[in-house]
């Protein structure tokens, strides 16, 4: 994957203007209230039988901290994403058996947190085209394990 500067500065940007506390457990509530069967994963976490219950849950919320920390080390290492990515790809295919298309979804709902954020000041078509380029290589680095 080649980087243009414009891309790379769109992502650094955007990731400089993230709150980082608060964005990925935004992300993974959505995941697991508009596709509920993604809780399946979660049973350890406790009550997530509404939405209330699943905005709430301070296991979602420290758990989208640390998803989010995986996505910084990809912005960080644009060039190796796959690289990086090796063991966390092998978690969840031998250990997590998270079946692969539900990166995806988590994908699009970082996409729906950041752009329900900024709006379309910050969230332009430009950035947008920009961040789901950055989405596809950390979806195709997380399924390289699969086999
Ligand atoms: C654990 C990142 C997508 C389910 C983790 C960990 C990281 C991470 C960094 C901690 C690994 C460790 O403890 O060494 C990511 C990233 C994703 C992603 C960057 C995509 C953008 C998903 C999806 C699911 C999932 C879509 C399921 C629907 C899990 C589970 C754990 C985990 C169940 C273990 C949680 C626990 O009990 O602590 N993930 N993940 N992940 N991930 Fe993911």
């Amino acid at each position: 994957v080649h980087w243009t500067d414009a891309e790379r500065h769109i992502i650094a940007d955007l990731w400089g203007k993230i709150n980082h506390d608060e964005i990925g457990g935004q992300a993974l509530a959505r995941l697991l209230i508009v596709y509920p069967w993604t809780q399946r994963y979660f049973s350890s976490f406790g009550n997530l039988s509404n939405a209330a219950a699943i905005i709430g849950n301070p296991k979602v919320a420290a758990h989208g901290k640390v998803v989010l920390g995986g996505l910084t080390k990809a912005v960080q290492n644009l060039d190796n994403v796959k690289g990086i990515y090796t063991q966390l790809s092998t978690l969840h295919s031998e250990k997590l058996h998270v079946d692969p298309s539900n990166f995806t979804l988590l994908g699009d709902t970082f996409t729906v947190t950041l752009a329900a954020k900024f709006g379309p000041s910050v969230f332009t078509p430009e950035v947008h085209e920009t961040w789901q380029k950055f989405l596809n290589v950390v979806v195709a680095a997380l399924g390289k394990q699969y086999h």
